[in-house]
């Protein structure tokens, strides 16, 4: 349990952990790359150290040493591997579109929550380039049989990063083209660090095409996750005032930005610069009034980890906010419109749950109570930021899966 105490103002400064999905990416396509390289202000979170874990077994050489993270790729992976993805999503469906490529035979499996989140969707589009991917009923362990791949066209139905990057990671070692299309664009990180390792690649709108590609290695300083950042930016915007430095404000990932624009929260981005391909800033919030708002399917990839955050800022703003298009979020770490709608009434707010998303009627306080992470980070870490906001403060259940994505949490929140 996590006792949180309710704060009548809330300032300060923050240095926050670098981005999950960079870290993740950095590891993986270093371990494929001709070099070494070396990562700093890396993620060494669970997940991201699944990510490690998985390279190793493939034959890379990982060193982590605090938050640096260095990387020598290997000429030749092993094959007949079983790789322990934990917890983590983003390595499972990127490490299956990577495998698929390289010839090999592998296993990757993970935890409960893991298995239970769907496969198909990586397992289908890899097929259109003559993979072998085998799921278990559509979940986790995934098989993958040596084949040669062929590239080809897919039109994902969904915007997804994670089903993107793993054809694009097959693609790259496909015979031919193979091109990505998606309704939305999702975060192009992918896109950027292949771009960056010299791959032969090219991206017009929402659509990348890629060809086979020897990549070179890339050394970089990841920038901090602006999904990290989000909830003291949050508390910023309901308490105080909060300064997260050296975010990374890549257009793909800065939603909760849009959403604070039509909730109408005070933010400025200072120091804008640009570090291992991606555009940074430092992002002051102050304390605002806010209003209620509405979000469409086309707002949400780009705030998909951030929505149970906005869901709850709905809840403290003026009137009934409406957030649709949102389903993704029912096949996250947790049923995240589940989980979110349970949290704000355990807060004492009003939200009702909805197919794909949320309607919340706005209220001036939220009196507090004991809430339940559900086993989900984000979940966990919304949680901490009603309560510093509510009446009473509270506890939360099984609050240390936030070292999933952000291992001092709390002792950051306690500064
Ligand atoms: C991620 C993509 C998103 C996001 C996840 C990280 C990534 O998932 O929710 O936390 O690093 O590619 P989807 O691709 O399923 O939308």
């Amino acid at each position: 349990m996590q006792i949180i105490k309710p704060r009548e103002y809330f300032d300060g400064e923050f240095e926050l952990p670098g981005d999950k999905s960079i870290t993740h990416r950095a590891v993986m396509l270093n371990s494929g790359a001709d070099g070494t390289a070396v990562i700093t202000n890396a993620l060494t979170g669970e997940d991201c150290l699944s990510t490690c874990r998985c390279m190793k077994t493939l034959g890379a050489d990982i060193q982590v040493d605090g938050t640096t993270i260095a990387v020598k790729g290997t000429p030749k992976f092993e094959s007949a591997k079983e790789l322990d993805c934990g917890n983590s999503g983003t390595t499972i469906r990127l490490l299956t579109g990577f495998v698929a490529g390289k010839n090999i035979t592998a296993k990757l499996y993970g935890d409960s929550s893991l298995s239970s989140r769907p496969m198909k969707r990586v397992a289908e589009p890899l097929s259109l380039l003559g993979a072998e991917v085998a799921t278990t009923e559509g979940h986790a362990p995934v098989f993958v049989a040596p084949k040669k791949l062929q590239g080809a066209r897919v039109d994902l139905a969904i915007s997804s990063a994670q089903v993107k990057s793993a054809v694009l990671l097959a693609g790259i070692s496909a015979d031919g083209e193979t091109t990505v299309s998606e309704p939305v664009k999702s975060r192009d990180h992918t896109e950027r660090m292949l771009l960056a390792m010299q791959a032969n690649m090219k991206v017009n709108g929402n659509e990348v095409t890629v060809k086979r590609s020897e990549l070179k290695s890339l050394s970089l300083c990841v920038p901090s996750d602006i999904s990290s950042a989000s909830y003291f930016m949050a508390l910023g915007a309901l308490k105080g005032e909060t300064l997260c430095k050296n975010v990374g404000i890549n257009p793909t990932r800065t939603g909760i930005l849009r959403a604070f624009d039509k909730l109408g929260v005070h933010y400025e981005l200072l120091n804008k610069r640009v570090s291992g391909g991606e555009e940074t800033a430092d992002i002051r919030v102050k304390k605002t009034n806010m209003r209620a708002i509405s979000l469409t399917a086309e707002d949400i990839p780009s705030m998909i980890d951030e929505l149970p955050l906005i869901a709850l800022l709905c809840a403290f703003a003026d009137g009934e906010s409406r957030i649709t298009g949102a389903k993704e979020l029912r096949v996250k770490e947790s049923d995240r419109i589940q989980t979110t709608t349970e949290l704000i009434q355990n807060l004492g707010g009003d939200c009702t749950a909805t197919e794909d998303g949320f309607i919340i009627r706005g209220k001036k306080s939220l009196t507090g109570g004991n809430i339940d992470s559900y086993l989900d980070h984000r979940i966990a870490m919304t949680g901490a930021v009603g309560l510093i906001a509510s009446k009473t403060g509270g506890a939360i259940k099984n609050p240390e899966c936030c070292a999933i994505s952000f291992p001092d949490f709390f002792e950051k929140l306690a500064k």
